[in-house]
């Protein structure tokens, strides 16, 4: 087992050529995947001329996981990501309706994946919807696992929905349900765990990365158990574990109202370093603060569980059947994964590299369809693209 990355004692364990699976993808997730590789294979022999070397090994999900075995997901591909703690993954196709849960919270929930990061950063080069769009520069952790995302609803007028509506009047008193007769009803769990491993998480990024400022967004003035929970617990973790690091001015935590926050995150984006949120308000925020920096379609992303090691690093966005196989798609979300899955293994030069490759084709304005068009400068391909990386790199 000397090629598997193990988690010992909270911490990575990396071989010198670590065996990592990924998952193609579907759609475009099989025009981008083979480029991405080359770029990450390059970067790593540059970075270390052939002491490391990643071993990629392929699993199906999605629709060529159907189309081989009869099974969106195989038992083999979870069992293998569970063996090799870290795995990289392109955009899976999820069946409309039949029963079947989407593949990714499917992944989510068996692994524990319970901190989704986004990190929110400008390329120079890219078309904003901001005068200073350099300005924002954050990291996004969203808490995965809990919020109305656990699937816990009723639909309006069925008997379920009636026993409950009849228990909260009864026997909770609740007279609040303006249309009790015609009401659907959900119900958002948010937990003390659930909330302080995730503001743990953040906290430990911040410290490990030089960043200061933890900012807890939440609602906690509307839902004061829940999301006034999750700032209530976020300041209680932050004095019982990071006390000195409070008192030495290293950290500093403070919280703002989810709405407040979307209105300064546009005015005065650099007041914000980290931010954790509950999962609904991360879902909203991680899209916004992308689409602010003009990188929707280039923004990375990565679940992780900090106690097993496992994570999943994975390009953002979905499959675009519009221009799937057509050599068109924009590689970037998923290099700028890998980039993120290269500095989790602790493999930081070969990160770097990555990104320092992008960050020059894009202020060349090389840049593929989907960006060039706005910046109005002439397309390239995936792969001519990709070919600018691999001579900057
Ligand atoms: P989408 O992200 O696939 O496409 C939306 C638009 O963005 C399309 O016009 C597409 O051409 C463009 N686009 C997306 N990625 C691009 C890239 N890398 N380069 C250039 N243009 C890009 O979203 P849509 O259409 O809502 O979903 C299509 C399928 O993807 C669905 O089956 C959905 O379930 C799946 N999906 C999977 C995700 C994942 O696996 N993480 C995330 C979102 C959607």
């Amino acid at each position: 087992m000397s090629n598997t990355i193990y988690c010992k004692q909270g911490h990575l364990v990396v071989p010198d050529n670590p065996i990592i699976p990924y998952i193609e993808g579907d759609g475009i997730g099989q025009d981008i995947w083979k480029q991405a590789q080359q770029v990450f294979d390059c970067a790593v022999e540059k970075a270390y001329q052939g002491r490391k070397k990643v071993d990629w090994l392929e699993l199906l999900a999605g629709k060529k996981a159907y189309d081989q075995t009869g099974s969106w997901l195989p038992p083999e591909t979870m069992t293998s990501i569970k063996q090799y703690l870290v795995a990289i993954k392109g955009p899976l196709e999820t069946p409309v309706g039949g029963g079947i849960r989407s593949l990714n919270v499917a992944l989510r929930q068996e692994l524990d994946l319970y901190a989704c990061q986004r990190p929110v950063r400008y390329f120079q080069g890219i078309e904003s919807p901001l005068k200073h769009p350099e300005k924002t520069n954050m990291v996004v952790f969203r808490e995965n696992t809990e919020d109305i995302y656990a699937g816990i609803e009723w639909e309006a007028q069925t008997a379920e929905v009636q026993t409950l509506i009849h228990f909260l009047q009864t026997e909770m008193k609740v007279n609040q349900i303006r249309f009790p007769a015609s009401s659907s009803i959900g119900i958002k769990p948010i937990s003390i765990e659930g909330s302080k491993r995730i503001i743990r998480a953040a906290i430990e990024y911040a410290l490990a990365n030089d960043l200061r400022r933890i900012t807890l967004v939440h609602k906690g003035n509307i839902q004061k158990f829940t999301e006034g929970g999750f700032r209530k617990w976020g300041y209680e973790l932050a004095q019982q574990e990071y006390g000195p690091y409070l008192q030495s001015g290293k950290l500093q935590i403070n919280d703002i109202i989810a709405d407040n926050f979307f209105q300064q995150a546009l005015l005065h984006p650099e007041k914000f370093d980290v931010i954790v949120l509950t999962n609904l308000n991360g879902d909203y925020a991680s899209d916004a603060l992308a689409a602010q920096v003009g990188g929707i379609g280039i923004s990375p992303g990565a679940n992780i569980n900090y106690e097993t090691g496992h994570a999943i690093f994975e390009a953002t966005h979905g499959t675009a059947p519009d221009i799937a196989g057509k050599n068109q798609a924009n590689p970037c979300s998923l290099l700028l994964s890998g980039a993120m899955l290269f500095s989790y293994i602790g493999w930081q030069e070969v990160a770097d590299r990555i990104q320092k490759a992008i960050e020059t084709a894009i202020a060349n304005q090389e840049m593929t369809a989907d960006l060039a068009q706005a910046c109005s400068t002439r397309a390239l391909s995936t792969s001519q693209f990709v070919a600018r990386l691999l001579d900057y790199l």
